[in-house]
């Protein structure tokens, strides 16, 4: 597996924004379209709002850039804990992207229908933009993910079934009192995706960063699941999140 590539920077949404405005180009450039997936906490907000404002806004080809979701909590679209509400906020009201590029995980329905939902929508998008590929899956451009101080990432949380053969699956989880219900990607999709990219920031990760590097245990540091086909995945951390690491 390619050894991942970490990014030590103060400011990681800048940072973060300038390749994936660099990926998605280049795959509307190779493939005529290009697709992005938004991990959910709140990390990730930093980042949606620089990529809404110049110079990216300018820079991302969102005519052509499909929008899916990491993981969901099962909540309807306007809760204040939806994942899609939030990178609708932040990002996606105000930029010119169409709506039918928006492919939103259905947090309003049960946790089943909403991974069966979620799994017919991969499938048909797929036939469509990308219907070259073998099994019918897609192969995103780019996969953002992020880390929660437990070491979980998406909703694979400590614990959970690690060989799930399914792309999207139903967990429940218990997080920071996060939203128990939840669906998410798995680790035999996000692996296929061409760039996949970690945000981590705050010293609250550091031990969750240094289990995932240093102490070699998928079923309890589940982003050690996340081992790209493709390139290695792309770790974006401030000092803090890194600094049990060393020198990086
Ligand atoms: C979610 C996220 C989850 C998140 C981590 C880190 O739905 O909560 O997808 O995996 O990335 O929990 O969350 P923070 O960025 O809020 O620390």
């Amino acid at each position: 597996m390619p050894e991942p590539v970490l990014r030590v920077s103060d400011d990681i949404a800048a940072a973060a924004a300038e390749d994936i405005a660099g990926w998605l180009a280049e795959d509307v450039a190779a493939r005529g379209v290009a697709s992005l997936v938004l991990s959910g906490g709140g990390t990730p907000l930093a980042l949606y709002r620089v990529m809404a404002a110049p110079p990216f806004a300018g820079r991302i080809p969102w005519s052509e850039t499909h929008i899916f979701w990491g993981d969901e909590r099962l909540v309807p679209p306007e809760d204040p804990d939806s994942n899609y509400r939030a990178a609708w906020e932040a990002l996606l009201r105000r930029v010119p992207i169409p709506p039918a590029n928006i492919h939103r995980m259905r947090g309003e329905l049960a946790p089943e229908a909403a991974a069966a939902d979620y799994t017919r929508q991969l499938r048909n998008w797929t036939a469509a933009h990308d219907p070259q590929t073998p099994d019918g899956w897609p192969r995103f451009s780019v996969v953002l993910l992020g880390l929660g101080e437990d070491g979980h990432t998406a909703s694979l949380f400590p614990g959970s079934p690690e060989e799930a053969q399914e792309p999207v699956i139903a967990v429940t989880a218990d997080y920071q009192g996060r939203p128990a219900n939840r669906i998410t990607l798995t680790p035999a999709i996000i692996n296929r995706g061409r760039r996949v990219a970690f945000l981590v920031s705050g010293a609250g990760k550091a031990a969750a960063v240094f289990d995932t590097f240093k102490t070699p245990d998928p079923a309890r540091f589940p982003a050690q699941r996340i081992r790209p086909e493709g390139a290695g995945p792309v770790w974006y951390l401030d000092p803090p999140a890194a600094q049990r690491l060393g020198r990086v």
